[in-house]
């Protein structure tokens, strides 16, 4: 039996993704790929990777028998999307946007959403009806926090300097993805504000209840169009050799995230949805580094692993994807 997909936000780049991941998983129909800007069109005129790959069509309206759909709109407009378009109860949503991580927008209009880090929430997103996928920045500073929330190891502030790549800011252009600005070009942006702190201090607090860290995020625009390069430190009484069996242990049954012995690079994980790690200590501070695809395990790589946790299926499936070293 074949799970029935939508899309809506078609021609944007993280709808670009899926439809990319969801053409090769074997459990997956792709159904109705809604564009607001290109109804009628070939999928390919936009995703011009996938001539010669697909003859779908966007399409105006979902199909309305969706076993699931995924919204990858900006922020505001999943809300406004659902609040136009009624979906029946049976249909799980995936939504891409900030519209529903926080816990206090997790309802809505009767849906209830889950939080769907895989590797916080893997039960509930078992059980959920619909899943608020987390940001890119996120994802990758939460993976690297997570174990030491968990063992109640969380003590003092913690700093954190994160750099994404041009995709991070999605299709559309602006001054700060244009090429003559953003090549040879290092900058910073939303210092100490960055949107995500909110979703990541839930996700800490869901672990350690009593936390009561700082987080200093400095967010970085790089000169590169994919990944996420984070390092975050704190000071820690564990030693490197503790923290390291630490992150062993927390994450054994994921399959996506894996404690590296060697410091790791971007290029590792680049159109993959893994997430590396590497734990060192100097002096009092502990230092992990995260990187991720913003993209895939920042985006629909993690809304794909979401459906199959959904739908009962391995968590794998249709995520084999191959890194671009080279
Ligand atoms: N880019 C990333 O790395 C990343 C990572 C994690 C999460 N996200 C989140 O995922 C969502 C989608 O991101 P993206 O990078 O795919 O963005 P994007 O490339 O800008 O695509 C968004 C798409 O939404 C549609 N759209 C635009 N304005 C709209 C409006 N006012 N009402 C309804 N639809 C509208 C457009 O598609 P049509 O013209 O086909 O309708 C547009 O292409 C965002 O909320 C973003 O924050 C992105």
């Amino acid at each position: 039996m074949k799970i029935k997909v939508g899309i809506v936000g078609g021609a944007g780049y993280t709808a670009g993704e899926l439809v990319r991941i969801l053409l090769h998983h074997e459990y997956a129909e792709l159904g109705a790929i809604v564009s607001s800007s290109n109804a009628g069109n070939p999928i390919y005129q936009v995703h011009d990777d996938l001539v010669g790959e697909t003859d779908l069509v966007f399409a105006s309206e979902l199909a309305g028998d969706e076993d699931v759909v995924f919204l990858c709109l900006g922020h505001g407009n999943s809300k406004a999307w659902l609040t136009k378009h009624e979906l029946p109860e049976t249909t799980h949503i995936i939504d891409l946007s900030n519209d529903f991580r926080l816990e206090a927008d997790a309802e809505f209009e009767g849906r209830e959403f889950v939080y769907g880090l895989p590797e916080l929430n893997r039960s509930q997103i078992q059980q959920a009806q619909s899943i608020a996928n987390p940001g890119c920045f996120a994802t990758a500073i939460q993976l690297a926090l997570l174990p030491l929330a968990q063992a109640g190891k969380l003590t003092d502030d913690v700093h954190v300097s994160a750099i994404t790549g041009s995709t991070g800011a999605g299709q559309s252009l602006s001054e700060t993805v244009h090429f003559s600005w953003r090549t040879n070009n290092v900058s910073i942006y939303k210092p100490f504000t960055h949107q995500h702190l909110g979703e990541i201090g839930e996700s800490l607090a869901q672990l350690q209840p009593q936390l009561e860290s700082a987080m200093h995020f400095i967010p970085y625009r790089g000169n590169f169009s994919r990944g996420i390069f984070a390092s975050v430190y704190t000071p820690s009484d564990l030693t490197q050799e503790e923290a390291r069996e630490l992150y062993q242990k927390f994450y054994a049954d994921a399959p996506f995230t894996t404690v590296s012995d060697k410091e790791i690079h971007l290029k590792q994980v680049v159109n993959t949805n893994k997430c590396l790690l590497h734990v060192q200590k100097f002096g009092k501070q502990l230092l992990i580094t995260s990187v991720i695809d913003n993209l895939v395990k920042g985006a629909s790589g993690q809304a794909v692993q979401n459906m199959n946790l959904l739908f009962g299926l391995p968590e794998t499936t249709g995520l084999g994807l191959k890194a671009g070293l080279f």
